[in-house]
This record gives structure tokens, sequence and C-alpha cells, in this order.
């Protein structure tokens, strides 16, 4: 048996950056999920060709058949399990002969909370199939398959951060990664050293990107950058921003595109500010993305709003929504002997406007996929 691990995520700066070829700079968390692989005798499923898939979250293991997988076969197996049956169809695709398999996965990372419990899930299943078969895939390969898994075999529009997060984060750091070359590099985030924590607010706000809104923003960008005539967003930067707004006539790409240049630019600015040693000096670049997300991204919901806005109140340097929006979780970097207040700053205030009770908890940044047995 072989079994590995993968984390979630947080995303400390760079919203819908990676899909516009641009920066990102995400941390990986402690939750995470737990993927172990079998040969199907060792599994118990005797004498059959196919695959059994077991999540310690659902009841029913669901088996299928090697022959005949397809991309549509998909559609017919319940969602959790086709991040899993994702990989091995698509490495079947890619000409590995995958045999018989027992999985089994559980996760502790939060579904729906926008933490990226698809990418630990697909992460886990990924390396420790590469591993059980010895299939020797390098970094890229791996990155690649689990990224397609998520756009090709599930059909969610992503960018791909996530799980090169979920693969490549260092604990005590945060990864910055450049979405166009898919080069990363660990940049130390000390928190205790600067007696800072992350504080994160899961609103439980519900929270989807198949509701189109994702896809829409991204279909937006990709608009821009064709009537901008640069290969994405990524392309613009902060000094062309004015000339390249002046030659949109679209309001709303223009607010797109002045979020995603002025994100990018953040994610660079913190990146040097974390370099220098400078955690404590980051906090007003956080909530500026978060303003733009606001303002011009579109993409918070009165609860997140609520959450950055009484974190703020509380004494938190910066603060912001995290992950694809529309609800989810916000981060505060909050010194530490404030944390109790500020959770419960933001638990008065959603009282107060009528919302349900948030989830508080605290983020390390965490080890990314590494093998436990
Ligand atoms: C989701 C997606 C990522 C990224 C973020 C927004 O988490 O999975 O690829 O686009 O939204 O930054």
């Amino acid at each position: 048996m072989t079994v590995w691990r993968a984390p979630g995520r947080i995303n400390l700066v760079g919203e819908h950056t990676d899909y516009n070829d641009g920066f990102v700079l995400p941390f990986a968390l402690e939750v995470g999920c737990t993927a172990s692989v079998s040969d199907v005798s060792a599994a118990g499923v005797e004498g059959s060709d196919g695959w059994t898939v077991r999540s310690a979250q659902q009841r029913e293991p669901v088996v299928v058949r090697r022959s005949g997988l397809a991309g549509a076969d998909l559609e017919d197996v319940p969602e959790w399990s086709r991040y899993v049956l994702g990989a091995l169809w698509l490495l079947t695709d890619r000409g590995v002969d995958v045999p018989p398999l027992g999985i089994r996965v559980d996760s502790d990372v939060p579904s729906g909370a926008g933490l990226s419990s698809s990418a630990a899930l697909v992460c886990s299943v990924a390396r420790a199939v590469d591993d059980h078969l010895g299939l020797g895939l390098d970094d890229d390969a791996l990155f690649a398959l689990t990224r397609d898994v998520e756009n090709d075999a599930v059909g969610a529009p992503t960018g791909g951060m996530d799980q090169l997060v979920s693969l490549r984060g260092e604990a005590g750091h945060a990864l910055f990664c450049d979405m166009r070359s898919h080069e990363t590099r660990s940049v130390p985030l000390d928190l205790d050293g600067d007696g800072l924590t992350v504080l994160v607010a899961d609103t439980r706000a519900p929270h989807r990107h198949s509701d189109g809104e994702y896809g829409a923003r991204r279909r937006g960008c990709e608009e821009a950058a064709r009537q901008l005539r640069v290969a994405a967003l990524r392309d613009v930067t902060a000094d062309d921003l004015d000339a390249a707004l002046g030659r949109l006539d679209d309001d709303e790409l223009r607010r797109y595109v002045r979020h995603v240049v002025t994100e990018d630019d953040r994610v660079l600015s913190v990146v040097r500010l974390l370099d220098a040693g400078r955690l404590a000096d980051i906090g007003p670049l956080l909530t500026a993305s978060h303003r733009s997300m606001r303002d011009d991204f579109r993409i918070t919901v009165p609860e997140v709003d609520t959450a950055v806005d009484a974190l703020l109140e509380a004494g938190a340097l910066g603060a912001r929504m995290t992950g694809g929006g529309f609800g989810g979780c916000v981060i505060g970097l909050v010194p530490t002997g404030s944390v109790e207040a500020a959770g419960e700053a933001v638990r008065r205030a959603f009282a107060d406007g009528g919302f349900g009770e948030p989830d508080l908890f605290t983020a390390e940044p965490s080890q990314g996929a590494h093998r436990l047995g």
C-alpha cells in the first residue's frame, strides 16, 4: 500500500490572476487529504478488472471497470469520485496501463469553504498512484495531470494555483508562483517571528464556481486580452494600465483589467516585502486586494465584506477574501495577542448583520504533498 497526503490552501494574495498567466502567493494548510493506493487483490476486490474508490466521508464505494472508462462515464459517478477516477482516466488516456487498484481517501479539508478540498484530493491521489506504480512523473507532469483533472475531467475552468501549492508548498513559507512558466519559489512567512497570526473566518456563505460567475470572469479577462492584443492580461504591466484602459470601451472589461493588473503588482510587492523580512508591512496590500475584488472584480458578498471590515476594526494589519469568491473564507493578518478579540468582533458583526455563525480558526503555512507510508 502507498499512502500520500496533500493539503488544502489559503491564498495570501493574487486572486483570479492564475488563469491570466499572472502571479499568486498561496500557502499550504495543515488540513489535507490522505490517499492510500493498493493492488486490487489486497483491497479485496477479487477477480474484478476495476478501480474501487472509497472515501471515509462517503457511505458508498464507487467501482468502475477499467475498460471503456471515458470522459463521458465520469458524469455517471458521484462528483467527489471524479477527481480520483479523472486522474486514472487521464493517465490511461496518456498511454499508462493503470492496473486494477483500490484507492481510499480521507480528507479533513472542509468542503465548500474555498480551501481547495478538491486540489487536496486530486494531488494526494496523483502522487500516491504515481509512486505506487513507479511512473516517475516529474514536477511539471504531476502539476499538468492534476490541473487537467480539474479542467478536463471534472470540467471546472480553474487556473492551477490550488494544485501547484498543494503539490509544492513548504512549511513556514508561502509559494510564489509564476502561472505562465509554473516556476515556483518558497518565500519565508515567519508569522511567529513577527508575533502575527493568520486568522481565518469561514463565512459559510455558499460558495460555487459552477454557478457560472467564475467562468464569466475568466471569459471576460480573455476577451479583454484579445481586445488589447496581448497573450494574457499578465502582459499588461502597472505602467501600461492607463493606456490599456483607454483602449477598452466596455466598463465591465475595464474593471476586470484593473483588478488583474493591480493584483499582479500587489503580489510582486508583497513578495518583495517578505523577501526583505517586512511581513508586518504587507497588511495594506492585502486590504487593497480585497477592495479591488469588491469594487472592480465584484466577486465578494456581504458576509465576506462584513468579516473584512470587522477584522480591520479589531486591529488586523490587513484583511481580504481568499479564493475564488462569492463566499468562502476571509483572512486577517492579526497581532497574535488580538486573535481572540478579532474573532469575537467577526462573530458580533455576523450576529448584527443577521448572518449565520462563522467558523474561526488560525492557519499555519504547512508542508505540501508528502509520503506517509
Ligand atoms: C479558485 C481556483 C483557482 C483561482 C482562484 C482565484 O480557487 O481554483 O485556480 O483562480 O479561484 O484566485
